[in-house]
C-alpha cells in the first residue's frame, strides 16, 4: 500500500536518464503492494529546479510518459551527485489522479517535494494553519500539508538544516507515515523518516563497509537551532517544539564513504538488485544524507533505545522476486509451495529423530506452557491460518485457543492479561490493524509471538519472540504460499508444545509422518491445474460461488472464498456446512455454483449429510474428495481428488485447488491477477 523509492548517488556519476530508469525499476518492484497512480521527481538539467512527472494508472504509463518528457541530450549527461524520489500511491485522501499523485510539492517553484506512505490524521488542522499564512492547496492529499509545512518552517527558520526542517515538521504531525523529501534548496541531500509505516535505507559502496552499525544521534546538529515563538497548527500559541539535544558530542560518528549510493524504500524487494546491506528504520527515526554521509537521528529519546541501528545483510535473491516462466507472481507462488513448505520446516523438523526445534521461541516455551490461553490474531488470509490450526492447537497444547480478527479485537477493547500468550500472524509484518493489536497486548503485559514472513518488519521487531515462516518473498497481492507456511509454522508450534506429553506421542508421530510427505502431495495436487482450469471455464461467468465444508476444512472454505472475491470480483462465501440448515441452504438451487469439501475424516458423515441436503435441492456441487473415494464422487459429475493425509493437514492440500481455481477464473475474467482492484499487499493503514 503506497510505495516509496528514492535513490541518491554521491560521487558515483549517473545521467538523469539512468536515475529515472532506476526509479522506475524500483517502483516496478513495489507494484505488488497495490497502487493507483505514480510519480517521480529529479533535478532539472541545470540542477536549479526540480522536475516532476506523475501519472494515474500503472508504472508502465509513467515509464512511457518519462520517455516522452525527458528527450533532450542534457538528460544523458552524467551528474556526480543527485537525488531522485519516486512513489506509487494508493488513494486515501482524494481520487487517483495526477494532481493527487506524489511527489507533492511545497510551492509552485517545487522548493520541497515529498513522497509519503500512510496517513497524517491532523492534516486538516495543519492545512488551516498554513492557509492562514497564505498557502494555497492544489491537491486533496494529506501529503501536501507536509511539503508546505516544511516550506513554511524553512521560510521562518532560515538557519535550520534540511534534516531539522523535516524533524520540526514531523513533530507537528499525527498519524502513521513514512516520508522521503527532496529539496532544490538542499541539493544532493535527502531526508527520510518513519512513524508506523515501513521504510529502509539500502547502502551500496564499492568496498565493504567499515562498520555494521550507524550510531543514533539525538538532536545534535551542525547548525544553530532556534526556539522561536510559533503558532502551532491547531491554533494554540506555544513554543515550537525544540529537538531534544544530546549532551555528548562524541556520539556523532555517522557512516562516511567517499563514493556511495543510498536507496530509501518501503521494502527490501525494491533494493535487493542493488545492494543487500540495509538498515530498517524504527518509528521516529529520521535518516539524513548530506555530503554523502548518512546519519540517523531520533525524534524522541527513550531508555530502551539501542545506541545504533544495525546494518542487516539481506538473504533474499533477485531471482526470488522475478516471475521466471510464470505469467503472474501469484501463479509462481502457488507452484512454489512444494518448496516453500519445506523451507518453513528446514532446520526445524528432524524427521529421523521426530524432533522439532523452533529457535525463535524455544527459550519461551516454559513460559508459554504456563499461560492462561493462546490468542491468535491476524487479518484476512493470516487470520484464516489461525482458524485452520486452532483445533490442532487446542488438542496438542490442551490450552484454550482464541482466534481473533485484529480489527474486531481492537474495536472490542478485548481484556488481555499478563499470562496471555498472543500470536500475531502476518505475511508482511506491517499490517496496521495487527500491529496495533500487538501493541495493545504488549502494553498489557502479554507475551508477544510474531509469525511473519518479512525479516525486519515491524511485527518481527516488536515481538518478544517468534517464528519466521521462510516462505520467500510473496509479491502477488493474494496470499498463497504464505498461508500454507503460516499453517505449518503453527502446526510445528503445536508439536513443540506436546513434545513431553506421553499420551500425545502417537498423534505427533502421525503428523510428523504426514509433514514429511507434504511436499510430494502438494506436487500431486498441483497436477490438477488443467482440470481446475476446465472447471474455471464452467464457473467464470457466474455471479457467485458458495464453498462449503466443516472441521479442519472450514478454514479452506473461508480462504477459498476470500481468494475468489479478491481476484475475480465475484461474490463468494465460505460456509460452515453445519450452518446450512440455519440459512444458507435457501441459496441453493440448480443454478447456484457450489463447491463442497468432503474428506474421510471425523466429520465425514456430517459432510455427506450436507452434501445430500445440497443435491436434494437440485444443487450440482463440485466435490473435493480423497483420491479413489468412489462413494463420495458418485454424488457429482465434477470432482477434484486430493491425496490422503492426516486430518489436521488436509487444509493445506484442499486450499491449493481453491488458489488455482480463483487464479484461473481471474485470468478468464480478464482481472489483474497480481494487483486486484482496490487492494494492497501491505495494508499499513487502519
Ligand atoms: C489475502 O490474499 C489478502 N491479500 C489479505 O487478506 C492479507 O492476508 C491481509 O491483508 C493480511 O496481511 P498480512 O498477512 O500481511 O498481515
Amino acid at each position: 500500500m503506497c510505495g516509496i523509492f528514492a535513490y541518491l548517488n554521491y560521487l558515483t556519476p549517473k545521467s538523469r536518464l539512468e536515475v529515472l530508469d532506476l526509479l522506475v525499476t524500483g517502483l516496478k518492484r513495489l507494484e505488488y503492494r497495490g497502487y493507483d497512480s505514480t510519480g517521480v521527481a529529479i533535478d532539472s538539467p541545470d540542477s536549479k529546479n526540480i522536475v516532476m512527472v506523475k501519472r494515474t494508472g500503472k508504472v508502465k504509463v509513467l515509464e512511457d510518459a518519462i520517455q516522452e518528457h525527458f528527450t533532450g541530450g542534457e538528460y544523458s549527461e552524467p551528474v556526480a551527485t543527485h537525488i531522485g524520489i519516486a512513489h506509487t500511491r494508493w488513494a486515501t485522501h482524494g481520487e487517483p489522479c495526477e494532481r493527487n499523485s506524489h511527489p507533492q510539492r511545497s510551492d509552485e517553484g517545487n522548493g520541497f517535494v515529498v513522497v509519503h506512505n500512510g496517513i497524517i490524521t491532523n492534516y486538516n488542522d495543519v492545512k488551516t494553519f498554513l492557509r492562514k499564512r497564505g498557502y494555497e492547496f492544489e491537491s486533496e492529499t494529506d501529503t501536501e500539508v507536509f511539503a508546505k509545512l516544511v516550506h513554511h518552517l524553512w521560510k521562518t527558520h532560515p538557519t535550520y538544516s534540511f534534516r531539522e526542517l523535516v524533524e520540526q515538521a514531523i513533530l507537528q504531525l499525527e498519524g502513521a507515515f513514512a516520508v522521503a523529501v527532496k529539496s532544490k534548496h538542499f541539493p544532493g541531500e535527502c531526508v527520510a523518516a518513519r512513524r508506523s509505516s515501513p521504510l529502509l535505507v539500502g547502502i551500496k559502496t564499492k568496498t565493504r563497509l567499515a562498520t555494521d552499525h550507524i550510531p543514533i544521534l539525538y538532536g545534535k546538529d551542525d547548525k544553530k537551532q532556534t526556539s522561536d515563538q510559533e503558532t502551532r497548527p491547531h491554533g494554540q500559541t506555544r513554543e515550537l517544539p525544540v529537538l531534544p539535544r544530546s549532551d555528548s558530542t562524541s556520539e556523532f560518528m555517522p557512516l562516511e564513504e567517499k563514493e556511495v549510493e543510498y536507496f530509501f524504500a518501503s521494502d527490501a524487494s525494491a533494493v535487493i538488485e542493488h545492494t543487500n546491506r540495509v538498515i530498517y528504520l524504527e518509528d521516529d527515526d529520521v535518516a539524513a544524507v548530506r555530503d554523502g554521509t548518512l546519519s540517523i537521528h531520533r525524534l524522541k529519546k527513550s531508555l530502551d533505545d539501542p545506541h545504533a541501528r544495525e546494518i542487516t545483510t539481506l538473504k533474499m535473491e533477485i531471482q526470488q522476486i522475478m516471475k521466471g516462466n510464470y505469467d503472474y507472481f501469484m501463479q509462481k507462488e502457488i507452484f512454489e509451495q512444494p518448496d516453500s513448505v519445506v523451507n518453513t520446516m528446514r532446520g526445524r523438523v528432524r524427521f529421523d529423530g521426530n524432533a522439532i526445534v523452533l529457535g525463535g521461541i524455544k527459550d519461551y516455551i516454559p513460559e508459554i506452557k504456563r499461560c492462561r490461553r493462546l490468542m491468535l490474531i491476524g487479518c484476512g488470509t493470516s487470520y484464516h491460518s489461525a482458524v485452520a490450526t486452532r483445533q490442532l492447537l487446542e488438542e496438542l497444547t490442551e490450552l484454550p485457543v482464541m482466534v481473533e480478527l485484529a480489527s474486531d479485537f481492537l474495536d472490542r477493547n478485548t481484556p488481555i492479561f499478563r499470562d496471555d500468550v498472543c500470536f500475531f500472524i502476518s505475511q508482511s509484518g506491517e499490517t496496521a490493524d495487527t500491529l496495533m493489536a500487538l501493541r495493545y497486548c504488549k502494553q498489557r503485559g502479554a507475551l508477544i509471538v510474531g509469525i511473519t514472513n518479512t525479516v525486519g518488519s515491524s511485527i518481527c521487531r516488536e515481538s518478544h519472540c517468534g517464528v519466521h515462516i521462510n516462505a520467500g518473498p510473496e509479491i502477488g497481492v493474494a496470499s498463497t504460499k504464505a498461508y500454507t507456511s503460516q499453517f505449518i509454522s503453527l502446526v510445528m508450534f503445536a508439536l513443540v508444545m506436546s513434545e513431553d506429553r506421553l499420551s500425545l506421542q502417537q498423534r505427533r508421530l502421525e503428523i510428523l509422518q504426514a509433514l514429511s510427505n507434504l511436499a510430494d502431495q502438494i506436487r500431486k495436487v498441483l497436477k490438477l491445474d488443467s482440470k481446475v482450469q476446465e472447471l474455471a471455464k464452467d464457473l467464470y461467468q457466474h455471479k457467485s460461488l458458495l464453498i462449503m465444508g466443516r472441521g479442519y476444512n472450514f478454514a479452506t472454505c473461508l480462504e477459498g472464498a476470500l481468494k475468489v472475491k479478491e481476484l475475480t470480483y465475484m461474490h463468494s462465501e465460505g460456509i460452515m456446512a453445519g450452518e446450512l440448515k440455519h440459512g444458507p441452504l435457501a441459496l441453493v438451487d440448480d443454478s447456484m455454483p457450489v463447491l463442497m469439501i468432503v474428506l474421510r475424516d471425523p466429520v465425514y458423515v456430517k459432510c455427506m449429510n450436507a452434501l445430500q441436503q445440497v443435491t436434494s435441492r437440485k444443487g450440482c456441487p463440485v466435490i473435493i474428495c480423497e483420491e479413489g473415494d468412489e462413494e463420495t464422487k458418485a454424488f457429482s459429475s465434477r470432482s477434484l481428488e486430493i491425496p490422503r493425509t492426516v486430518d489436521c493437514l488436509q487444509g493445506i492440500l484442499t486450499v491449493i485447488p481453491m488458489q488455482l481455481l480463483s487464479y484461473h477464473i481471474a485470468v478468464l475474467r480478464g482481472c489483474d491477477v497480481d494487483c486486484p482492484r482496490n487492494l494492497a499487499k501491505s495494508v499499513t493503514v487502519e
